[in-house]
């Protein structure tokens, strides 16, 4: 595997690449990798010649200086996972590769989906996220973008970044892993202890929950029956929703048809926990 930490450096190698017309994947991530990020990289595998991965922690994404603080660092651990599952490149910039001296963040019209959800409970953390990835696809100009479906919201958000700056990179979203086929692994996982592990798959418990009992008609009773569940479990829930699976548009009341998506967003202790569930695939 290539390590490259140097725009110039990377840039040189990405077009050797691209003057050989071998296809690109990317994978970014903020590093912390756990089996979900390496579900992204066999992906990225399969479907390209070259599949490069980047780790940055991206300061402009956390909202929380907390949350930031607190992530977890794990480089040479990553570096081996990375070798082991045949990743091509990785990519470690530093803060000045992103951005640069004079840079302007732009701002990114992304509708609603900036203002709910995680965008109405970790304000900027979206334009944040818009403007790492930006920088990015400019540097790495992938054909294929791999995205974990955990991040639904980001999923959506990045689809639009790219539709905004009509890059020809298609995102693959991959299904969530879980451990134990039920807690959604992330990197904040590592914060939580092993009985609080235990009773974080409360929260997928709760989607399992959502996706028996739904159906057609009002779906507020459901959602406030979820969120006493976690209140009473001990989390505190910053949301229960269940949306348009294709605009993220909350839905109160079903015509039985339409495609659904259930999201949780809740803190156990001081790690907040996101998750996901398709209702009617
Ligand atoms: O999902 C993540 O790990 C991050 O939000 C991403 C896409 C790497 C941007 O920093």
């Amino acid at each position: 595997m290539i390590i490259s930490k140097r725009l110039i450096d990377i840039r040189n190698i990405l077009g050797s690449i691209q003057i050989k017309s071998q296809s690109i994947g990317f994978v970014p991530t903020m590093g912390a990798l756990h089996p979900g990020h390496m579900a992204l990289i066999d992906a990225c595998k399969t479907k390209n010649d070259i599949c490069v991965c980047s780790i940055f922690v991206n300061p402009t994404q956390f909202n929380n200086k907390q949350d930031f603080e607190k992530y977890p660092i794990t480089l040479t651990r990553d570096i081996q996972m990375l070798e082991a599952a045949g990743c091509d490149i990785l990519f470690i910039p530093g803060i000045v590769e992103i951005y640069p001296a004079g840079y302007i963040a732009p701002h990114y019209e992304l509708g609603i989906l900036e203002t709910i959800l995680e965008g109405e409970f970790r304000p900027g953390h979206f334009q944040g996220v818009c403007q790492v990835v930006d920088r990015l696809l400019q540097i790495i100009a992938p054909n294929h973008l791999f995205l974990g479906q955990k991040d639904y919201q980001q999923c959506m958000v990045i689809k639009k970044l790219i539709e905004l700056k009509s890059y020809p990179t298609r995102v693959i979203t991959v299904p969530t892993i879980r451990e134990n086929n039920k807690l959604a692994l992330s990197s904040r996982n590592m914060r939580l202890t092993d009985p609080e592990k235990k009773k974080a798959e409360e929260i997928s418990e709760c989607l399992l929950t959502i996706k028996q009992e739904i159906k057609a008609g009002s779906l507020k009773e459901l959602k406030m029956a979820m969120q006493h569940q976690l209140t009473k479990h001990g989390f505190m829930v910053d949301y229960v929703e269940i949306a348009d699976a294709d605009t993220l548009e909350s839905i109160d009341v079903w015509d039985g048809k339409k495609k659904l998506v259930a999201l949780v967003a809740a803190y156990l202790g001081e790690v907040r926990l996101i998750d996901n569930m398709l209702l009617n695939e």
